[in-house]
């Protein structure tokens, strides 16, 4: 939650930090700002998007080649102007931009106000610039120091970077909690929150880690820990292309991400899984496959959508390698004091890798003795690097706040770990392990397939774009599916939409069925698919309008439904590969329909670095 990105080097500064701003913006969008060096020490900030910052400092003097900039997703203080970022201390002198959260503010104000600091914002971001202020004057000390003793004072999550007047060539960073990347050019250097700002301009980062701050002055990066131990930079190569960041000719981020489905899903599996040679490998499991193989039990922590694709794990594992799996919100699970053995494995699941809950949720098991397998898809991540081991999904980046293929690449790698263990501990049998293999292979080219049905879901959604509620029924591993599809609806339509098993509908949701109440019910041909025929009688029998995703060629639901979207025929096992694509498809197309922003719904962000 709220992108952060700085420069420093012999280019004009301003249009590398909006370019970066605006491929941050997923991260959160109530407003937007940037901090320029050029003689003094210029804000310009706005509330709204970046792409109105930008038009408003087209008539300021821009000039300069050191800066950062802010994209906020609001927590102290509401979207306007005073609150977004940058902040300036209260001397003027220095300035912050900041993402995170610091809990303590509320003290540390007060002994501020105290000493005659000022505030503009109710940020608690101004309170961390003041305080280094106050610091860097009490000691009189060096703004690194001040930042350095800073740190020691906040309590919470941070990545911050810190410019000053007085220091023209110097930029200097601090993190906790939440990410920061350093990039390295030719004698020019890039800070952001992820390295998209950063690889049109060079592949070599450094991701600083928690408790550590980095000072760029006069093109030298001297990395140092809170307790000022100096780090030898670790430099990494990015593999990240341009061009993956970029909409591509699709009208949005979120459609082109539900087209590259049948592409990340085989980047998901490809090295890991070749059915003709029998072959069924991931590297990060391999050292724990035996681990994996005598665990009690597996308890998978995530939240929102990776939530969903533990829950469709939950199936997987406890019916092919037959160990109890526990699929819990991160949320809760950090604060109920969990059961935890050293038996146990905690898989966690995270798009970001930056999710707050679910880090600390995984720290939690740690310390408890688990051992932490982690399923993530930005390399480099805070989860990715809390693990024990891990596996990435490789949907490539996901920009559209909704996410789509990032949740068929859990769901492929999660398939791929419950055949692994499965196979390992004698529980799947040779032959069905095969079957799988064979039919997980198709996979790709069925989600092709089920792309196709892209017009026939514009004809559906024009008819329901002004629903006010939704229903989403399942059963076994549609149920998940059942969640996600309500869950896409929801947050991207500003629909009210509800995911249940089917057959919890009478315990309650029944009551809300009439005439009015679009139901989504995903009956595919599988274990269940009798009891669902039954439920989607019960739903007509009160006159809900049925939208039925069936197996191509079932004619029983197809002669009760309202409306039919036939997906091909595959294993109940994998079927929420296929199943969640024309829900993806429905909630966007509802959405654009509405005149709703896909990529940035409101109120939300991508990467959520707060609990
Ligand atoms: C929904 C969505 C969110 C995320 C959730 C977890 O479309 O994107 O529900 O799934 O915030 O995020 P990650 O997977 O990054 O931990």
């Amino acid at each position: 939650m709220c992108g952060i990105v700085a420069y420093v080097g012999h280019r004009e500064a301003s249009p590398i930090i909006i370019k970066g701003l605006k491929r941050l913006e997923y991260r959160g969008y109530d407003s937007a700002g940037i901090a320029l060096m050029n003689g003094d020490l210029n804000i310009y900030k706005k509330k709204g998007k970046v792409a109105e910052l930008e038009a408003f400092i087209a008539t300021q003097d821009t000039h300069g080649s050191i800066g950062m900039g802010h994209t906020r997703w609001a927590t102290h203080g509401e979207p306007n102007d005073e609150n977004a970022h940058p902040h300036y201390s209260t001397s003027g002198n220095i300035a912050i931009i900041h993402n995170g959260i610091i809990e303590n503010y509320a003290s540390l104000k007060k002994l501020l106000l105290e000493k005659g600091h000022t505030f503009k914002s109710e940020t608690d971001s101004e309170v961390f610039i003041n305080l280094i202020e106050d610091i860097r004057a009490h000691n009189n000390c060096t703004l690194p120091e001040a930042v350095r003793l800073a740190m020691h004072e906040v309590v919470g999550a941070y990545a911050i970077v810190v410019l000053s007047k007085d220091s023209p060539n110097q930029l200097i960073a601090a993190r906790k909690g939440s990410p920061l990347v350093v990039g390295i050019g030719e004698g020019e250097y890039f800070l952001a929150s992820d390295a998209t700002p950063i690889i049109e301009y060079t592949n070599e980062v450094v991701y600083l880690n928690d408790y550590e701050l980095a000072i760029i002055n006069n093109g030298q990066l001297d990395i140092r820990t809170k307790e000022d131990v100096q780090q030898t930079p670790y430099v990494q190569k990015l593999e990240m292309e341009l061009e993956s960041i970029e909409k591509g000719g699709y009208e949005h981020f979120m459609l082109k991400e539900i087209f590259e489905q049948p592409r990340s899903i085989l980047d998901s599996m490809r090295g890991r899984m070749v059915a003709e040679s029998d072959h069924l490998m991931m590297a990060g499991i391999r050292e724990f496959e035996n681990k994996f193989a005598n665990a009690s039990r597996i308890i998978i922590v995530a939240c929102g959508t990776s939530w969903h694709a533990g829950l469709v794990a939950e199936y997987l594992i406890e019916d092919l390698a037959r160990i109890p799996v526990e699929v819990e919100y991160a949320s809760e699970f950090r604060y109920r004091n969990p059961i935890i053995s050293e038996r146990d494995i905690v898989i966690a699941i995270s798009q970001s890798g930056e999710t707050a809950d679910t880090l600390a949720a995984l720290e939690l098991a740690k310390s408890k003795g688990a051992t932490i397998f982690g399923i993530c898809n930005v390399v480099g991540s805070s989860i990715a690097r809390a693990t024990d081991a891990g596996a990435y999904t490789h949907a490539g980046p996901e920009i559209g706040v909704a996410s789509t293929k990032a949740f068929t690449a859990q769901v492929t790698v999660l398939t791929l770990i419950a055949m692994i263990i499965g196979s390992k501990r004698g529980t799947l049998e040779t032959t069905k392990l095969r079957e799988l293999m064979v039919e997980l292979e198709t996979i790709p080219a069925k989600v092709e397939e089920a792309l196709k049905l892209n017009e026939q879901i514009i004809g559906i959604s024009e008819q329901y774009k002004d629903a006010t509620n939704f229903l989403y029924l399942g059963r076994g591993y549609n149920f998940p599916v059942a969640l996600e599809g309500a869950l896409k609806l929801k947050e991207i339509s500003y629909i009210h939409a509800e995911g249940y098993p089917a057959a919890e509908m009478k315990h309650g949701p029944i009551a809300l069925i009439d005439e009015q109440m679009p139901v989504v019910v995903i009956a595919t041909k599988d274990s269940s698919y009798e009891k669902i025929v039954s439920n989607v009688q019960e739903v007509k029998a009160r006159k809900g309008k049925v939208i039925a995703v069936v197996t191509e060629g079932d004619t029983t639901i197809p002669a009760m439904a309202d409306h039919v979207i036939e997906i091909p025929e595959t294993s109940e096992h994998l079927m929420p590969l296929l199943s969640v694509i024309p829900l993806q498809l429905l909630s966007y197309h509802i959405a654009v329909m509405r005149g709703c922003n896909v990529d940035q719904p409101r109120n939300l962000a991508k990467s959520v670095t707060v609990e």
